[in-house]
């Protein structure tokens, strides 16, 4: 599977909302943050064809085929993608039953199949979800007697309906309680093993941290960070180095290790340095460059961290 975003460009009359936006995805959970009003929506409804685009194109293949225009490609793009939008309209004089069948309708769920065989089908497919979701119990409740998490949960079940190849989320954990932002993160957990390709936008920096493969930070609609890979993995550790200095000067130890990372001087004096390395091999490294160390801590460099640096405390 691969969707290549290929310098989409989208303004709001003089509000440029986006700005050559590149990048490629594959099967993975991915991260799209930024502060508000940075144009994440607005991506996710050029991706979702809910919004067109000024400039540039999207191609897609399912398969290791060379990716094709979207455009081209139509409904059997559209079919492959599913959609949580930030602010889901979900029709609250419906029943959750009812709600899921209008949404199987709309996606033509079961057109393989005709008559009584399409409704068993439906009726098993929105069954099947209501139980993923955990709303099985509440499927004759009206949608609007639901509380924020579980309509959550319903926009998240309509957007996995018909199995799509990509699910693009947006803010899935707002008004989500701490059991249903674990809940959500197992459940996208055993969607990725199902070799899905998924874009999540959230403020919630600490969720995203243990849950994705990549993220990609946009500011003002262009993305910041890394400029030949617009994804950068979330694989960085931090070092920090207590030198022996009387065998080996922080300089020496800085040259020493220049090419293995990003090297700062701690306000104590320490060394710290942010690199790809985990511990054993970064330790190895330490020995064959006969560095020596009194004392080495680790943590890895968390996305909050990552994320202020790129935008700024204040966003
Ligand atoms: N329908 C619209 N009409 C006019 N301007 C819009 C519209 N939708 C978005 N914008 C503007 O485009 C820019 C990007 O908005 P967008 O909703 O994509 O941001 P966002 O990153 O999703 O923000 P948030 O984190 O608040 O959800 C903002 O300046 C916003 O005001
Ligand atoms: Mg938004």
């Amino acid at each position: 599977m691969q969707l290549v975003l290929d310098h989409i460009s989208k303004s709001y009359g003089r509000n440029k909302a986006l700005s050559e936006f590149s990048a490629t995805l594959s099967p993975g959970i991915y991260a799209l943050l930024g502060p508000n009003g940075s144009g994440k929506s607005t991506l996710m409804n050029i991706i979702t064809d809910n919004l067109k685009a000024d400039k540039g194109n999207i191609l897609f293949s399912k398969t290791d085929a060379p990716p094709k225009p979207v455009k081209a490609l139509g409904v059997s793009y559209r079919e492959q993608v599913g959609y949580m939008p930030q602010y889901p309209h979900l029709y609250p004089g419906f029943s959750v039953e009812q709600f899921m069948w209008y949404m199987a309708t709309l996606k033509e769920l079961g057109r393989e199949y005709k008559g009584k065989e399409r409704k068993h089908y439906v009726e098993k497919q929105i069954d099947r979800l209501l139980t993923e979701v955990e709303l099985s119990h509440v499927k004759t409740s009206s949608v609007g007697s639901l509380s924020g998490g579980m309509k959550q949960r319903l926009a998240l079940a309509q957007a996995v309906m018909g199995d799509p190849a990509i699910l693009i989320l947006d803010e899935p954990t707002n008004g989500m309680d701490v059991n249903g932002v674990i809940w959500l993160k197992q459940y996208l957990k055993n969607l990725k093993k199902t070799g899905k390709t998924i874009l999540i936008c959230s403020h919630s920096l600490n969720i995203m941290e243990e849950l994705i493969d990549r993220y990609c930070i946009i500011i003002d609609g262009k993305i910041v960070n890394d400029e030949a890979w617009n994804y950068k993995e979330v694989q960085n550790y931090c070092y920090s180095i207590e030198l022996d200095e009387d065998k080996c000067s922080y300089n020496k130890a800085k040259q020493l290790l220049e090419e293995v990372g990003d090297i700062q001087k701690a306000d104590d004096g320490r060394m710290n340095v942010t690199t790809k390395y985990k511990i054993l091999p970064f330790c190895e490294i330490l020995m064959k460059e006969e560095i020596p160390a009194l004392d080495v801590t680790v943590e890895k460099e968390s996305l909050e961290k990552i994320f202020i640096e790129s935008v700024g405390i204040n966003g």
